[in-house]
């Protein structure tokens, strides 16, 4: 199979890129920037007419959208640009889906979600996100769906990997320079190791269910918060900082997030098969490759 990765210097492109290597599917690693020992063929997702190109020139079977605006921060400073990529690119990659019969694999986030209840959500669960961040990657989901093209959704979570900038190895790096330190014990959420993730679009793919269309949550298993995950963080890689829990107050930030960010993955799991791994394991497997 033809399989158009975009966002490929990203985490989850990333792990796309090192499973790759031990498959048999033809794999063409895009994105909007080159970064050294990473070839990739340069796309830039809000280029309609270049995505057109790109998606008919190889005859793409599957396009993988691992591209997005992430900086859930910054967002609320530059909504438009939030907007334009999170919203209006993946709408270039669904018309280019469309015009080639090709399945669109679209990522999401539980920040589509206020977060103000206590049970486990689920993908009928109604959406109402806080922060631009969270509006921008409903809006997403929103013109993939509207398109008609073949799109898999996934909505997934506290994404980490070896890769790039993330909370595993930024408290990494502070619970070993640091003494003391607070972390939010208010937000609870599933951490997902983006290898997972990665693997599971794979086996998706390879076991012949691409067309099992539909928004789709998948994350780790089970719940933690910010601060437990921290703690998790810091007893496996043996660091002695003596962490606190905090509310969200004492962390002033522009974005709101989810109290409650917690994804039901019953629908994932019964349609393809697929059983994510519990997130106190994954984190273990990333941070012995750390
Ligand atoms: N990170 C999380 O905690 C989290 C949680 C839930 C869901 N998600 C979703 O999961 C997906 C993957 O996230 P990630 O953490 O792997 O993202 P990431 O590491 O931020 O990677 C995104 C990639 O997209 C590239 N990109 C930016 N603008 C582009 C453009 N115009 N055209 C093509 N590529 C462009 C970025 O390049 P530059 O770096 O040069 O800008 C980067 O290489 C995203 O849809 C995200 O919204 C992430």
């Amino acid at each position: 199979m033809n399989i158009l990765i975009t966002g490929a210097n990203g985490q989850l492109g990333r792990e796309l890129r090192l499973l790759a290597e031990g498959s048999d599917h033809r794999f063409v690693f895009t994105d909007v920037t080159e970064l050294p020992g990473l070839p990739v063929e340069r796309l830039d997702i809000l280029d309609a007419a270049a995505v057109e190109k790109c998606v008919r020139e190889h005859q793409a079977e599957l396009i993988v959208n691992c591209a997005a605006w992430t900086d859930v921060e910054r967002a609320e400073d530059e909504p438009e640009l939030a907007m334009k990529l999170n919203a209006q690119a993946p709408g270039n990659l669904a018309q280019a889906a469309l015009g080639a019969g090709a399945t669109l694999v679209h990522i999401s986030t539980d920040y589509v979600f206020p977060g103000t209840g206590c049970t486990p959500l689920r993908e009928e669960d109604e959406t109402g996100p806080l922060s631009v961040y969270g509006k921008t990657k409903l809006a997403g989901e929103e013109t993939v769906r509207a398109s008609g093209c073949k799109a898999i959704i996934l909505r997934t979570a506290w994404l980490y990997s070896p890769f790039g900038k993330n909370f595993v190895k930024t408290m990494l790096r502070l619970t070993a320079e640091k003494e003391r330190l607070a972390v939010v014990a208010d937000q609870t959420g599933c951490p997902t190791c983006a290898a997972d993730l990665a693997a599971a679009i794979l086996q998706i793919a390879d076991s012949g269910q691409l067309h099992k269309c539909g928004t789709y949550h998948y994350a780790g298993e089970g719940a933690t918060t910010w601060y437990d995950f921290t703690r998790a963080i810091a007893d496996v890689a043996g660091h002695t900082c003596d962490i606190r829990p905090c509310r969200s107050e004492e962390f002033p930030t522009k974005a709101r997030r989810p109290h409650y960010g917690v994804l039901d993955t019953t629908l994932f799991r019964e349609t393809f098969g697929i059983r994510p791994q519990w997130w106190l394991g994954a984190l273990k497997k990333c941070l012995d490759r750390l």
